[in-house]
């Protein structure tokens, strides 16, 4: 028996008991009549205590042999600490040694194992394994597997059955690159890891099991960010014989679970808004509504005066922000140039402030007097002491540009607290996106959304204007959720395929099998995937989600520890029938 208690579990109440321990050395004090030995592992520290009246010569001078995160299996009794440590569970006792033996001996490690560490993230991300020693880390997976465990329980409950599907397959477009894998028996062929395994589970509601879930790996080569990795999983689900409603209502009911057993929060019934609505107020199709700062449309009352900048733009908008008046001159520029840098892209910014008096004072007084200002200030909700913030230009890129700005006074002003949430449906995408650069539509959630019935003719005289039976579940600004009610007959596929491009021999090609299944009796259906790594970490109160994956890959697409991706050597080349010209 390696350890008879773990080292986070000795109270007071187990004092006098024989006890044998495991774990790695967090610290030693040596004070020279007495060693003091803080012992580590999973579930907490307990301190060890060696000294000249009570411990063998032999022994004390073997503790001084120690080092930071030797690994140690110790024996000795349990008895009160003379002076109690109230931050540390184990803080009563401590752990009087019999004996000792060096399970292993260890380097001293690149970084210090303490909750603030001195190791930067690529050094953190090279020795992961000992990053994961830290508590920080360590809660973070363990939290994961509670999110994952209650999923499970969740899904089962509702009697959704766990169905895996295969790794190896062909291209499943989610709208990012395919990682492909060179098959050995098939000269110059592929395979592709699946972006999503969404053509497999419709598959499966075709062979009638009909709520399904996966927690499973997805793979995109695209480019990353805090919320995006090359390989992430997904909370994958499918249902046969719903509505958007039935999902819907299902999956608040499992945000909801969540929520309540790790949280212990018990939202209201989650709000609603169409896509449309949503950019209209926040800007963004992911807004976050634990605060307001709503987006005002100030067009009718801007573009009466002489100030071109607003008379020529499609769209003139504008938030107030609470209690940000007392912004000095230099502070407005300063935020003047963060809406003008190349990541938000403004041309300018127009501000007026809502001074306590009731007057306002804007850097647009040339062209509008009181009575406009107080126009705009009841538009928006702004108050006295609040600063009106106006962007303008054509009406995509303004309403992203004032989302950013929205946002990054939101957190200037704290008012993004991650123990709050406020998760919200959108609803009512658009069936499809136009690519600016190539002037083709592309599928916006994927090409097997069915549009919203009725919907199907537009889409001959007026793509743009389509919407479809999808809709993203989005918590605290983050989209954590997508899906939507599929295309289930193959004459309606063919069409949609034939409006994102595709010939009929090409749709063939790609997607026969599944177009082949709806000829057999394809029930109705639909879905949603959760993305399992951002909906952790946002549970988790943070947003980046590298943090709750235990070994992730860094901005670059590599994983620092193992060195991958690597070349491969010829003969293994040779025998996948590849030539490289490097
Ligand atoms: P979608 O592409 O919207 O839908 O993906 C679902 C959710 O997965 C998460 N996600 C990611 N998380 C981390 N890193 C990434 N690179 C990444 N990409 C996506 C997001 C997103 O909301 N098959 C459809 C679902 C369906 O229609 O049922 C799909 O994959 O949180």
């Amino acid at each position: 028996m390696y350890r008879s208690h773990n080292c986070g579990e000795l109270r007071s109440s187990h004092i006098a008991t024989e006890v044998t321990l495991a774990g790695w050395v967090q610290k030693i004090r040596d004070k020279g009549f007495v060693v003091w030995i803080d012992l580590r592992d999973r579930y907490g520290i307990t301190q060890l205590v060696l000294d000249g009246e009570r411990t063998s010569p032999g022994l004390l001078e073997q503790a001084r042999e120690l080092g930071r995160e030797f690994v140690l299996q110790v024996q000795g009794q349990v008895i009160e600490r003379a002076s109690k440590n109230p931050k540390l569970p184990t803080g009563e006792i401590e752990v009087l040694v019999s004996d000792l033996k060096v399970l292993n001996k260890a380097q001293l490690p690149p970084f210090t194992i303490e909750d603030v560490t001195d190791g930067g993230e690529d050094l953190r991300m090279k020795y992961r394994y000992l990053d994961i020693r830290r508590n920080r880390i360590k809660q973070n997976l363990i939290f994961r597997h509670q999110v994952t465990m209650e999923v499970r329980k969740y899904l089962s409950g509702q009697g959704f059955i766990e169905i895996e599907t295969p790794y190896l397959i062909k291209s499943t477009p989610e709208g990012a690159r395919d990682f492909v894998v060179p098959s050995r028996m098939n000269e110059g062929q592929f395979y592709a890891l699946p972006q999503s395994p969404q053509t497999f589970k419709q598959l499966l509601m075709v062979g009638g099991m009909d709520k399904y879930f996966q927690i499973v790996k997805c793979f995109r080569d695209e480019d990353l960010r805090a919320d995006r990795q090359p390989e992430f999983t997904q909370i994958d689900c499918e249902m046969a014989f719903v509505e958007q409603e039935d999902i819907l209502n299902t999956f608040e009911g499992l945000t909801r679970h969540l929520l309540q057993e790790i949280k212990g929060i018990s939202p209201g019934s989650f709000p609603r808004l169409t896509y449309d609505e949503a950019m209209r107020r926040y800007g963004n199709d992911k807004p976050d509504i634990r605060f307001g700062m709503e987006f005002a449309e100030l067009n009718a009352l801007s573009q009466h005066k002489d100030f071109q900048v607003f008379n020529s733009a499609e769209l003139v908008v504008g938030i107030a922000v609470p209690g940000a008046a007392g912004y000095t001159r230099k502070e407005l520029d300063a935020l003047v140039d963060w809406v003008k840098r190349p990541q938000v892209g403004a041309r300018g910014l127009v501000y007026v402030k809502c001074n306590p008096d009731g007057t306002y004072k804007s850097s647009v007084d040339k062209f509008y007097g009181q009575e406009d200002l107080a126009a705009w200030a009841k538009a928006t909700g702004a108050k006295a002491g609040d600063l009106i913030c106006i962007l303008s230009g054509d009406t995509h890129p303004t309403r992203t540009q004032l989302s950013a700005l929205r946002m990054e006074m939101a957190t200037r002003l704290g008012l993004r607290d991650p123990g709050v949430f406020a998760p919200l449906w959108v609803v009512d995408f658009p069936l499809l996106e136009l690519d600016e650069a190539t002037g083709d539509y592309h599928a916006m959630h994927h090409p097997f959304t069915s549009p919203k019935p009725g919907q199907l003719e537009l889409l001959e005289t007026d793509p743009a204007a389509v919407r479809a039976n999808a809709y993203d579940l989005v918590l605290n600004g983050n989209e954590i959720g997508g899906g939507s009610i599929r295309i289930h007959d193959k004459d309606t596929q063919a069409t949609m395929f034939r409006h994102l491009g595709f010939t009929p021999d090409e749709a063939r090609e790609q997607f026969g099998f599944l177009m082949d299944a709806f000829q057999y009796g394809a029930p109705p259906h639909g879905g949603i995937a959760f993305g399992l790594d951002r909906l952790v970490a946002i549970l988790g109160g943070q947003e980046t989600i590298r943090d709750f994956i235990a070994f992730p890959k860094n901005n670059s697409g590599r994983d620092v520890m193992i060195d991958a991706p690597a070349r491969i050597d010829a003969g293994q080349l040779k025998e996948l029938h590849l030539k490289l010209d490097l």
